[in-house]
């Protein structure tokens, strides 16, 4: 009997072709046992029978959304540069000779077992042993199973090895794919990941980490210069190495507001655009060697020529690398708003600095995740969301947007995708009516999920109480208050 080969759920997901919490769900419904996280390929192969491997709507989708949100220029460099792949099918073929060498020692074996079968000469057991030797003889004449679904599967492991590297950072757990010629600091920012960094430049060697396992590679100079004893201990800067195998490493990640020093980052204006008569979108993008850290769901404070600074919520997830997205109500009178309704245009400096807040998703809940966003208070819970998918977070989720009228639904659309896209995302747009009401008809046990809400004081406070009477536990209500 053949012995199942275990896969990681990160991996076999990936080979499937369907996101990580949907195969989680799988696992769980059809009460499949894992082994410290890993399944079978038989039992992978159970739940996803016709699989061709290579294609589903629902992860095309989602990977579409994703790959939306991210830079034209990462977007680009899908590919392993000619180096890495290189390495890539050297390390493949050494896996290959080894492979061959231990096939060629079991054929040793197999031959030396039959010659000495075939010499027991007058055992009692001789027509039990001529069986035998006849049994080996046909198995190993057979021809292989047609079409076998493991050949495909481990086919199509080995060209994802070529292509994409899997990386898992300790002690967090959290695992990401490496593709293209990125960094694995690049790679686990566009993975969601609140990696420790400062100039992603190889100057200031606060992406320091250490290699446990796998193979990286250098991919561009660094001038920060590790000791003897942090190599001899296997450190690398994470900016400025890319992975030639599988990885896992020791890094650090910030997991609260404290953990993420202020930045004043001077940032130029890529667009300026109206949603609605009231809402502008404005997207900024910070210098390639000084990127934004920030956690999903936090502010920032911006300011124009030197004028008194506004807080914004930031729309946008820190997977988007150097993409900032804002949704500036157009009514304020702040000379911010002002500015940029009437002034500033694309290429124009923007000051950023930030972040701040402590609007911030609780990753380590199980719980199912209930968003309200009231107006352009969705700007801070689409950071959120995001975030939640970039992290392939498999919790259910179901988003409120409560606004006065339909035409302030600005980004109506993305909503839709989502819930679209993903089978664990619920959209409830709410027109001039109690989005809490329509909350709490969904769920009426409110110990079961975490709440979100951001959106103006008055609106947020009253929900927020209402809620907490309702019984939601105070330490799952997150609340974010905009101007
Ligand atoms: S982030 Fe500064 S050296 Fe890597």
């Amino acid at each position: 009997m053949d012995t199942p080969r275990l896969l990681s759920v990160f991996r076999a997901a990936r080979l499937v072709g369907v996101s990580r919490g949907n195969l989680q769900r799988r696992i769980r419904t059809e009460g499949i046992t894992t082994f410290e996280g890993k399944i079978s390929t038989d039992d992978l192969l159970a739940l996803y029978p016709a699989t061709e491997l290579h294609h589903d709507s629902e992860y095309e989708r989602v990977q579409h959304i994703k790959k939306h949100a991210f830079a034209n220029r990462l977007r680009e460099r899908l590919l392993p540069s000619a180096d890495i792949l290189a390495d890539r099918v050297s390390e493949l073929g050494q896996e290959l000779a080894a492979t061959r060498a231990h096939l060629a020692q079991y054929q040793t074996v197999l031959d030396q077992i039959t010659t000495r079968l075939r010499d027991t000469g007058e055992s009692p057991n001789k027509k039990e042993i001529h069986g035998l030797l006849h049994w080996v003889k046909d198995t190993l004449a057979a021809p292989p199973v047609p079409n076998d679904p493991h050949k495909n599967l481990f086919a199509n492991d080995t060209v994802l090895r070529i292509m994409a590297a899997h990386i898992k950072i300790q002690p967090s757990n959290h695992e990401f794919w490496l593709e293209g010629n990125d960094s694995i600091l690049d790679a686990g920012v566009r993975a969601g990941l609140a990696l420790n960094y400062g100039c992603a430049n190889g100057n200031c060697g606060l992406c320091k980490a250490r290699i446990i396992s796998g193979k990286v590679k250098k991919n561009q100079h660094h001038d920060y210069v590790l000791s003897e004893a942090e190599k001899n201990r296997d450190y690398v800067l994470m900016c400025s190495c890319t992975a030639v195998t599988d990885v896992v490493l020791e890094a650090l990640e910030a997991s609260s507001e404290n953990d993420i020093p202020t930045q004043k980052i001077i940032t130029k204006i890529k667009s300026i655009e109206r949603a609605t008569d009231s809402i502008l979108i404005l997207h900024v993008q910070t210098p390639r060697i000084q990127r934004l850290r920030f956690l999903a769901g936090q502010s920032v404070t911006l300011s124009l020529d030197n004028k008194t600074g506004t807080d914004f919520p930031i729309a946008s997830c820190p997977c988007d690398d150097r993409n900032l997205f804002f949704h500036i109500p157009c009514d304020s009178e702040k000379p911010v708003v002002q500015a940029l309704i009437h002034n500033s245009k694309k290429g124009d400096a923007i000051t950023v600095t930030g972040p701040h807040g402590h609007f911030l998703f609780n990753e380590a809940s199980k719980r199912a995740q209930l968003y309200l966003a009231y107006g352009t208070g969705f700007a801070p819970i689409k950071s959120l969301i995001e975030h939640a998918m970039a992290l392939e977070i498999p919790a259910a989720m179901d988003l409120f947007w409560a606004v006065d009228k339909k035409e302030n639904l600005y980004m109506n659309n993305l909503c839709r995708s989502w819930d679209d896209a993903l089978d664990n995302f619920n959209y409830h747009p709410v027109i001039d009516t109690d989005a809490v009401e329509h909350l709490l008809e969904k769920y009426d046990n409110l110990e079961t999920v975490d709440v979100y809400i951001a959106g103006p004081e008055i609106r947020t406070k009253c929900a927020s109480e209402k809620l907490l009477a309702a019984g939601l536990p105070d330490k799952q209500l997150t609340v974010s208050t905009i101007d």
